[in-house]
């Protein structure tokens, strides 16, 4: 802070507080020395009378224990300006000394969960439960509060995954994020013609009801511009985060007019990364719950 800011705090401070001193000073004995002591004052208000009495003594003092503990304070805590406080209180230093304990405390168990691979940990009920807790600060915004995410989040119950289920694909999706891109196709395709063609053979591929002649009309489309990423099959590529278009689970929505604005437009999506947000251990938690929500614990052993 600088020193003007400083003294401007300072002089604000002992401002307010020479102010409330002045009026109770002020008003410590019967306002007007016209009217006698317990005299009305002027007519009535609404059948209110006012009368000239000083203000109760208990209610004055309340006042001054007030002045006298907004003083205390201030010497003990930060408050004027630059001036650190007789007890060199930080909010930060606390927040530093409530993180230390609590790393003291969780720290050896989160070490130990980090230790276990995730498929054994679903058998411990408690890892599963933190990693919940996490996914409810943390993902929840995106994903709902459940994992069944929403148009355009993709749900984590379901054994449907962009870029793979295996435990250590959900630890790096967690870890570095993921960008879903899908290049704009109007245009390349042929125009508003062939997209709609496209979206009936997207339809047919998941069995879904469609114009048979006009999805048959863009096949080779398909199989030269669509294929390099959804696969000739349309079962989706891991590695570029490219749906599977056969299952019928849609992550933009599976209406006509969903399928023909995908292809049309295209589109960018990320899963924002939490590497530097999120340490390892609890990483390996949350990956622990998304791991649970699709998959059973193992038969042997465990307390779960
Ligand atoms: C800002 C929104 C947002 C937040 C916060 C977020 N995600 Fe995501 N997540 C997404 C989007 C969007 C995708 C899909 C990316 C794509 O389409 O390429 C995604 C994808 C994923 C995937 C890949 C799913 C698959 O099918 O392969 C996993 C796993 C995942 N998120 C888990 C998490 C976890 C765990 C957290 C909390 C640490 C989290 N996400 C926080 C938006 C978010
Ligand atoms: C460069 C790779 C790439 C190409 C080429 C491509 N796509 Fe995609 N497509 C993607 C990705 C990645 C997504 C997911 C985008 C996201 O994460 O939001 C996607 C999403 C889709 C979806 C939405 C699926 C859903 O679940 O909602 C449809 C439909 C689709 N593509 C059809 C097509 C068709 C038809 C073509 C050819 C005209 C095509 N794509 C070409 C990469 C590609």
């Amino acid at each position: 802070m600088s020193t003007g800011w400083s003294l401007y705090i300072d002089a604000l401070v002992v401002l307010c507080l020479a102010g409330c001193a002045w009026l109770l000073w002020v008003n410590r004995t019967a306002p007007i020395d016209k009217v006698g002591k317990g005299e009305p004052l002027e007519a009535d208000h609404d059948g209110i009378r006012e009368l000239n009495n000083p203000l109760p003594a208990w209610w004055t003092w309340l006042f001054v224990l007030t002045i006298v503990y907004a003083v205390i304070y201030l010497a003990f805590y930060p408050g004027m300006g630059s001036y650190a406080g007789l007890l060199g209180w930080t909010s930060q230093g606390q927040h530093e000394a409530e993180v230390q304990a609590a790393n003291a405390r969780y720290g050896p168990i989160f070490a130990s969960y980090a230790a276990q691979p995730i498929p054994a940990l679903l058998n411990e009920h408690r890892a599963v439960e933190i990693g919940s807790r996490l996914f409810l600060n943390h993902c929840a915004t995106c994903h709902g509060s459940d994992a069944r995410g929403s148009k355009g989040y993709p749900n984590l119950t379901d054994d449907d995954w962009l870029y793979g289920g295996a435990p250590e694909t959900i630890v790096t999706t967690i870890t570095n994020g993921r960008m879903g891109n899908m290049p704009p196709m109007g245009v390349a395709v042929g125009g508003d013609a062939q997209v709609k063609a496209l979206a009936q053979y997207v339809l047919s591929l998941s069995g879904r009801d469609h114009d048979d002649a006009l999805a048959k009309q863009a096949a080779g489309t398909f199989a030269t511009l669509c294929a390099v990423c959804h696969t000739k099959e349309g079962t989706g590529n891991p590695v570029v985060g490219a749906p599977n278009l056969t299952d019928d689970i849609w992550l933009h929505g599976g209406r006509v007019a969903d399928i023909e604005a995908q292809i049309h437009t295209g589109r960018i999506s990320q899963m924002p990364a939490h590497g530097n947000l999120l340490s390892k251990e609890k990483i390996h938690l949350l990956a622990t719950y998304v791991y649970s929500l699709s998959n059973e614990p193992q038969a042997a052993g465990g307390n779960r």
